[in-house]
């Protein structure tokens, strides 16, 4: 029976890309099963991320799409078991903390399947994030806990989970980034794909590189619009790129917030972007805005100044370590941080412990030894 493996939004995607082939190689490999959720399903927000990172055609889809958290997550669960049922399991693997992760991680524990989460015990403390909801639930259910900080088992423990559940085996995102580095979109191609304005260049160090969708940010049309006049204002010391996610398109749309973005010439939207072109994006940012919770990791890595635009993070040790700032929705605390970026770099930094490429290969040892010990 296979290890089956589910993504099912865009953050999933480069952290399968490494658990995936990882599960596959060496000298005792195991069989996997790839389904997809289908909760993102647009080109730009999953064919891209496919193609860039060869990600094996997902064997099943489930194509379950947008909908309310309810619809969302009732629509994977009804999907997936008769896929369980179909294939067998020997376990469920699931990564990170959306909802296709605790729909489907639900579904495999009632139906006495073990539960794989790699990326566990990140903890925002605010459960008014529904990913802070994912999050502590699928741990609760799950039999293996592989962790990409040491604060992460703290946060495990205190939950009642058990210690021998637990294994820090550091970073599979990070992985995929190391991998990819070398392919990352180049000044040339990303000119080529975008066309920018007159005076704003790509070269390095010559632009800012913002991303903003998470509800709390997006869904309410005045801290939308304050955080947009905020980042306006920025735009005009140091031209900002601005890739929109979908959601927040909608948003901007619906508060009619377009004429405050035209009004701001240096703060170019594009389109969504694929992996390749992020990397090469951020790799060459002076600073990154950000609300994602991934993009505060790969900035540690790449050693960029990171602002995150939330007022928590579930990844401290981006900012006690790496080049991460929490600067929330506050006007006056933005305006610093990004002064004292712009004068002396922002913090220096430091790569995380096991965050050297090698989290995927750990995990898949430890698997690959349950999987065949089982028969
Ligand atoms: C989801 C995750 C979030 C993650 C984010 C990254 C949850 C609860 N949230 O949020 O943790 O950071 O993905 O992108 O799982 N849409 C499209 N095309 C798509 C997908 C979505 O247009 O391919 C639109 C939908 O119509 C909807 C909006 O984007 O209006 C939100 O999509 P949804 O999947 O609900 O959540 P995200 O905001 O993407």
């Amino acid at each position: 029976k296979p290890i089956v493996c589910v993504v099912g939004a865009r953050p999933n995607f480069m952290k399968m890309a490494a658990v995936l082939p990882a599960l596959g190689a060496g000298a005792q490999p195991v069989p996997t099963l790839l389904v997809h959720t289908g909760q993102h399903y647009d080109a730009a927000m999953k064919q891209a991320f496919f193609e860039q990172l060869s990600i094996p055609e997902p064997q099943v889809d489930l194509g379950v799409g947008s909908g309310s958290h309810a619809v969302q997550t009732g629509l994977v669960m009804q999907r997936f078991e008769p896929v369980l049922d179909h294939y067998g399991a020997a376990a469920v693997l699931v990564v990170g903390d959306v909802n296709s992760t605790i729909a489907t991680a639900l579904v495999a524990v009632k139906k006495g399947i073990p539960v794989i989460h790699v990326e566990a015990g990140l903890r925002s403390q605010d459960r008014s994030m529904p990913e802070e909801i994912n999050r502590i639930l699928t741990d609760q259910i799950a039999d293996f806990l592989f962790t990409t900080e040491r604060q992460a088992e703290a946060n495990l423990k205190r939950e009642g989970i058990a210690a021998d559940k637990i294994h820090f085996v550091g970073n599979v995102m990070i992985d995929t980034l190391r991998r990819l580095l070398p392919q990352a979109a180049t000044v040339e191609a990303l000119a080529q794909r975008f066309s920018l304005p007159e005076g704003v260049s790509l070269a390095a160090g010559g632009y800012g590189l913002l991303t903003l969708h998470r509800p709390a940010n997006v869904d309410d049309p005045q801290v939308l619009a304050e955080l947009l006049q905020a980042v306006c204002a920025i735009s005009h010391e140091l031209p900002l790129l601005f890739p929109v996610h979908p959601r927040t398109l909608a948003r901007v749309q619906a508060a009619g917030l377009q004429g405050l973005l035209e009004s701001a010439p240096q703060l170019v939207t594009l389109p969504p972007v694929g992996y390749l072109e992020m990397l090469g994006l951020m790799s060459r940012a002076r600073v990154v805005l950000t609300d994602s919770g991934g993009i505060q990791e790969e900035t540690t890595a790449l050693g960029i100044p990171c602002m995150t635009l939330r007022e928590n993070t579930e990844r401290p040790i981006t900012v006690s370590h790496g080049t991460n700032t929490l600067v929330g929705r506050d006007g006056d605390k933005l305006r610093t941080t990004f002064a004292q970026i712009m004068q002396n770099g922002g913090k220096a930094g430091r790569i995380p412990e096991l965050w050297d490429g090698q989290a995927a290969p750990r995990i898949a040892q430890q698997l690959q030894q349950w999987y065949h010990r089982q028969g």
